[in-house]
């Protein structure tokens, strides 16, 4: 079987990496791909967002499984483009891709199918959420308030208020920070308090799978401090969410979710990823993601023991099959850590081209994977350099949390390159 993965992150190295161990797999094509995955991809340059490229070439190269990797591709209409010409592809259709491309959207999706979520209001321009936010009728002057662009901003659309002024501050410089698109409308949300944690799932439209539950570390700096990036570490964990609350969010939140899908007539097939508060009030939502996240892909695929082919064939058939093949799945026991080393002055102005040092060595420790994101090699023998913001995600696996963030670390501290930078509390919040 030929496979074609869309994206060029940690993420998508993650996701080759599965597929280079299935029998069932004859040759990995990656768009774009990165340094990493070229050494178990062919990487052809494509942009995930050239939908046209991507079908004319998987149609000539008879690709037989495709597999999106990020939201762009996704809200672009990528599957319906793939399926209308009968090309086998894993992701939600674009309607079904609007709960992660449109804030507003999910919003009240979630409100028409009860799942319990932060109240919000929506406006239908920056300046009309100022008003609202100057007529004082959401919320009081002085509590937190969260302001979040529509659209997809690439990480940059949320901003969490202390107050009313600060909130009006993020929705002036909004426009400028994720463009005048994304921007287009404003949903004002009540500041729910609690742990996080993200649970992803398998779905055929019908059935689901859980994923182990992730949390990931946004912050640049130890202690959650300084500017949001896109992730600088994940854990896998069962304690992250007590049975109890693992049941509840089923009830309340998956189960509604993939129901009101069906009702609305986009049944979701391909990867839900829920963003949950762990409130005193119980599970609340704080968004979807239609598809892996990045970096806990890497973080959760480490755990994958079942042949991603047969869950992706599962996905695509539906029905009885996909159940059982879906509830045959399974994780290896324990936890997993990705500590992500990213470049000097990530996240503001990352600095490229310096040579990385030492990844075989990491590769050598036990339990380890070594996925690779900003990374390319300007010929195969040379050495990797930096190439981006986040340059890798150092993975382990472990029987506990500890004892796979302490072999993370181990072969995270036999990587160097100039500037480099990671925080050492993965985990540890
Ligand atoms: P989102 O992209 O909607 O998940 O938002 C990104 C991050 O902003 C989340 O992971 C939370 O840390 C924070 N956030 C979003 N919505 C809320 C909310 N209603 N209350 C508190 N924090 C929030
Ligand atoms: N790490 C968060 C995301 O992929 O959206």
């Amino acid at each position: 079987m030929k496979v074609l993965v869309v994206g060029s992150g940690g993420r998508e190295h993650a996701i080759c990496t599965c597929f280079s161990r299935s029998s069932k797999v004859s040759k990995i094509y990656c768009a774009n791909g990165n340094a990493g995955i070229a050494s178990i991809a062919e990487c052809v340059p494509i942009k995930p967002d050239d939908i046209a490229g991507l079908v004319e070439f998987a149609l000539n190269e008879s690709i037989d499984l495709t597999f999106v990797g990020g939201e762009t591709s996704l809200a672009l209409g990528i599957v319906d483009e793939f399926a209308a010409r009968g090309l086998a592809i894993i992701g939600p259709s674009k309607n079904a891709s609007q709960l992660e491309a449109s804030k507003s959207f999910a919003k009240d999706f979630m409100f028409r199918h009860g799942v319990p979520t932060a109240k919000y209001f929506t406006a239908a321009s920056t300046s009309a959420a100022i008003a609202e936010l100057e007529s004082g009728s959401f919320g009081e002057t002085s509590t937190p308030v969260v302001v979040k662009a529509d659209g997809l901003a690439a990480g940059k659309g949320v901003v969490v208020a202390k107050d009313r002024a600060e909130a009006i501050d993020a929705i002036r410089e909004m426009e400028s920070l994720v463009g005048a698109v994304a921007a287009d409308k404003i949903v004002l949300e009540e500041c729910l308090f609690g742990k996080e944690v993200s649970l992803l799932m398998f779905a055929d439209g019908e059935n689901f799978a859980l994923m182990p539950a992730t949390r990931d570390h946004k912050r640049i700096g130890e202690g959650d401090t300084g500017p949001n990036t896109g992730g600088m570490g994940t854990i896998t964990d069962d304690a992250l969410l007590a049975s109890q609350d693992l049941e509840t969010v089923v009830e309340t939140i998956v189960r509604p979710s993939l129901r009101g899908c069906s009702q609305e007539g986009f049944r979701f097939r391909g990867i839900l990823f829920l963003g949950l508060m762990m409130t005193a009030d119980g599970p609340k939502l704080l968004e979807y993601n239609v598809r892996f996240g990045d970096p806990e892909t890497q973080a959760i695929l480490v755990r994958l023991e079942t042949d991603l082919v047969d869950i992706c064939e599962a996905m695509l058939a539906g029905g009885e099959n996909a159940s059982q093949t879906f509830s045959a799945i399974r994780w290896r026991e324990g936890s997993s850590a990705c500590i992500v080393l990213a470049s000097q002055n990530y996240p503001a102005k990352p600095k490229t081209g310096d040579p990385i040092s030492g990844i075989a060595d990491a590769e050598c420790v036990p339990n380890v994977n070594v996925f690779h994101a900003g990374t390319a090699k300007a010929d195969a023998s040379q050495d990797f350099v930096t190439a981006g913001g986040r340059v890798l995600g150092v993975t382990a696996t472990g029987p506990d949390l500890d004892s796979a963030l302490a072999t993370a670390y181990v072969a995270a501290a036999k990587i160097t390159f100039e500037g480099m930078q990671f925080r050492r509390d993965i985990g540890k919040s």
